[in-house]
Order: C-alpha cells, then structure tokens, then sequence
C-alpha cells in the first residue's frame, strides 16, 4: 500500500486479458491494454460493440477476474491498494466498503426477501440492522419498488423489478466506487429515467462510476468520459 494525496478513484493501466479454454485449446484476447485514472465525482462510460470486452473490465475492477498484466489501483480508505496483487480477504474488504457492483441480472437466492437482499451488504458494513433495513427500504421505494413487495424473494418478480432491487442493492450501501453494468438494459423508460438520476445524485456526493450504458441517450447523461474498447489485434 502507499499514501494517496490525490482525489483518485481508481486507477488501471495497460490491462490486458487473456482467457485459456485449456479444453478447446484456445485462446481469446479480451482486453489489451486499457489505461484510465478516474477521480472521485466522475463517470467513465465503457464503450464497444457486443463481446468486445466491456463485462470484462468491469470485472477485472471488481477483482473477479485476474488481469493477464499491468494494474488495477483502488483508493480504499484514502490509500491506493494494488489490486492486482491484493489477497482475497482485501479484495473482500475492498468489496465490503469501497466497490459496489451492479451486475447487468440480479442473482437472487431462494427465501430470500428483497428488502434482506438489499440490507444484506450495508449489515457486512458494520451498521445495526434497523438503520440497513430502513436505507434498503428507502432505496426499493425510491426505485418504485412498492411497500407489498418488500417481504417477498425476488424470484417472482419481472425482470425489470429484479433489475431494480439490485440497483437499489448496489445504491443503498453507499460506496465511493460503483460498478454498473448495463443496469438500465431491462427497465421502462421512466424507470431508467428514475435510476439515472440517482446515479447522477450519487456522482454529485462524489462517488466514482465505471459504467456500461447501451442507451447512448443515458450514457451521454451522466459520463464524464468514454472509453471506447478497440478490437484487440490477434
Ligand atoms: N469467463 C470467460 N471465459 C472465456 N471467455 C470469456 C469469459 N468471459 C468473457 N469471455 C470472452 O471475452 C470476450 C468479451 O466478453 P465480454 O462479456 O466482456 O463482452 P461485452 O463487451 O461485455 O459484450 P456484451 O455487450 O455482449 O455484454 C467475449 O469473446 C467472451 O466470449
Ligand atoms: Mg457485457
């Protein structure tokens, strides 16, 4: 670890990434060499045609996938951690209370209740068990997730339901750095239009997005920049 002075977020540089289908006996090139820093308060749209790599980055951030070379530095509690060479029980205290991931579907686990799914993360914080189920119900209400709904596991719900209890999961634990992927792709207009302004709200607290947006329109509303994924050569 080394002392952070500066407003960085998150910083990776020339990431490249390799899978090896040792069965098939092949190989396919993901990603190679993508460089970013992002301050704290901004948005960096990834960009790219399908399989291009997007998914990817986002998990090699998130420390899912292990980068092929180069680095991933994490501001995690004001120092910047090397994630690349991070042991699995700091990649969970990373988790924990700096990153939060949207993934692009909701894994939902029988029994369980949507209001439990989303308070889930804020108890692992450490904050009593009232305050976390009254920010996950603030969150569900506030992505028109109505009140009867509460108490029921997600598994019945509509997709576009799903996909809002898990941006309300990834909100409501408040992390400085939020992953999203693809987390508009399945809801209505005027509910993609309800969680893009509380990502807006989230970025003016000064909280870090990497994003992946398919709607030019959204992803032209809240990113700072955009990185677009080039093939890589074979
Ligand atoms: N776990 C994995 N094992 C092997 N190959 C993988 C794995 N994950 C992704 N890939 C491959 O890496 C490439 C990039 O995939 P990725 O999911 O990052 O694309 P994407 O840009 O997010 O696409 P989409 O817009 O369709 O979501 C694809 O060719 C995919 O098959
Ligand atoms: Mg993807």
């Amino acid at each position: 670890m080394e002392a952070n002075t500066e407003n960085t977020a998150i910083a990776f540089k020339d990431i490249c990434k390799t899978f090896t289908l040792h069965n098939l006996k092949a190989q396919i090139k993901a990603l190679s060499g993508e460089s970013y820093t992002l301050s704290f308060g901004q948005c960096l749209a990834i960009n790219g045609p399908s399989g291009i790599g997007k998914s990817t980055l986002l998990r090699c951030l998130y420390g899912n996938y292990l980068v092929s070379s180069g680095e991933i530095k994490i501001n995690h509690r004001g120092k910047m951690v090397d994630l690349v060479r991070a042991s699995q029980r700091e990649i969970l205290e990373i988790r924990t209370h700096t990153i939060s991931y949207v993934s692009q579907f909701l894994r939902v686990i029988p029994r369980v209740s949507a209001l439990d799914i989303v308070a889930a993360p804020i108890i692992e914080k450490g904050l009593d068990k009232e305050t976390a189920l009254e920010r996950a119900r603030e969150y569900l209400l506030k992505l028109n997730i109505q009140e009867r709904l509460h108490k029921l596991p997600p598994m019945t719900f509509s997709g576009g339901e799903r996909q809002r209890v898990n941006i309300a999961r990834g909100l409501a634990r408040l992390s400085p750095i939020l992953l999203l992927d693809e987390p508009c792709a399945s809801l209505d207009f005027p509910n993609r239009q309800v969680a893009m302004e509380l990502f807006l709200n989230a970025k003016a607290q000064g909280v870090a997005i990497v994003g992946i947006f398919h709607d030019a329109e959204a992803r032209e509303s809240v990113a700072d920049v955009t990185c677009n994924l080039q093939a890589p050569k074979a």
